[in-house]
């Protein structure tokens, strides 16, 4: 009795912490700080994940301003976003925990090493959202300059506000040695693709937002 009566107020709980479903994300609330994100779970490993999510401005302005989490656990030794799907010619934001500090670090490259500091895009750490505890280290950052980029030559690309954005993720065993923004990354055990769906990553509060957790 208890037990189906536990089952059903789970299925309850999940009705409504995950609302809807497309592409290969779906939709939370973060109650700490207040950020409607559309979320992808990246298995790194067999049975682990790393969870990232995206927020964006609604409606969204050209050029706009977006804010991305990144949660992994403490075994991920750094893990990073790469906005146009591509190691190359796109902006990479990637995360780290060193001790007790999350690290956010943007990058660029043109080639398949390791990628050097960019300042093409800007990414401000957001206070709240942005930990390590004994399980997993988490990153909320706001990034200038992810949703609209050049690749190669003049070609620009912008990431659609409304719609489902090719992305992909790297992840590396090996922790950077430091809490420099240029610390050596080691090249990654994996990487891969999937397609996000930012048309229900909308906030219409986006800024007050922002600022309510810088
Ligand atoms: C020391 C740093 C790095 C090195 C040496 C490196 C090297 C490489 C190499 C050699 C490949 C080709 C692999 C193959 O064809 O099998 C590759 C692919 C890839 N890398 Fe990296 N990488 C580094 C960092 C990063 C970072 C920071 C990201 C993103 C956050 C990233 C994302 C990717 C992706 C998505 C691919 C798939 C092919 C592509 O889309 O270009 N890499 N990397
Ligand atoms: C540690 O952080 C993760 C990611 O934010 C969270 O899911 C987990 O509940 C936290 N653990 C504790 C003990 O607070």
């Amino acid at each position: 009795m208890r037990w189906n009566l536990g089952l059903a107020y789970l299925a309850a709980l999940l009705g409504c912490a995950s609302e809807s479903f497309a592409a290969d994300t779906s939709v939370v609330r973060d109650g700490e700080t207040g950020f409607t994100f559309s979320e992808f779970q990246a298995q790194y490993q067999i049975g682990q994940w790393v969870t990232f999510r995206v927020a964006v401005p609604s409606p969204a302005p050209a050029n706009y301003d977006l804010v991305f989490q990144i949660i992994a656990p403490n075994a991920v030794g750094w893990t990073g976003l790469a906005w146009g799907a591509s190691m190359v010619n796109d902006p990479l934001t990637i995360g780290w925990a060193s001790g007790s500090t999350p690290v956010v670090s943007v990058r660029r490259t043109s080639v398949r090493t390791q990628p050097q500091v960019y300042d093409g895009a800007k990414v401000q750490l957001l206070k709240t959202g942005s930990k390590v505890n004994g399980t997993h280290w988490q990153i909320t950052a706001k990034c200038s300059g992810c949703s609209t980029f050049t690749t190669t030559g003049t070609t620009t690309k912008t990431l659609n506000p409304t719609g489902s954005n090719r992305l992909a993720f790297a992840y590396s065993k090996t922790k950077p040695s430091s809490a420099s923004t240029a610390a050596i990354l080691t090249v990654h055990d994996v990487y891969n693709y999937w397609d996000h769906d930012f048309s229900v990553a909308g906030n219409i509060d986006f800024d007050q937002l922002v600022q309510r957790n810088a």
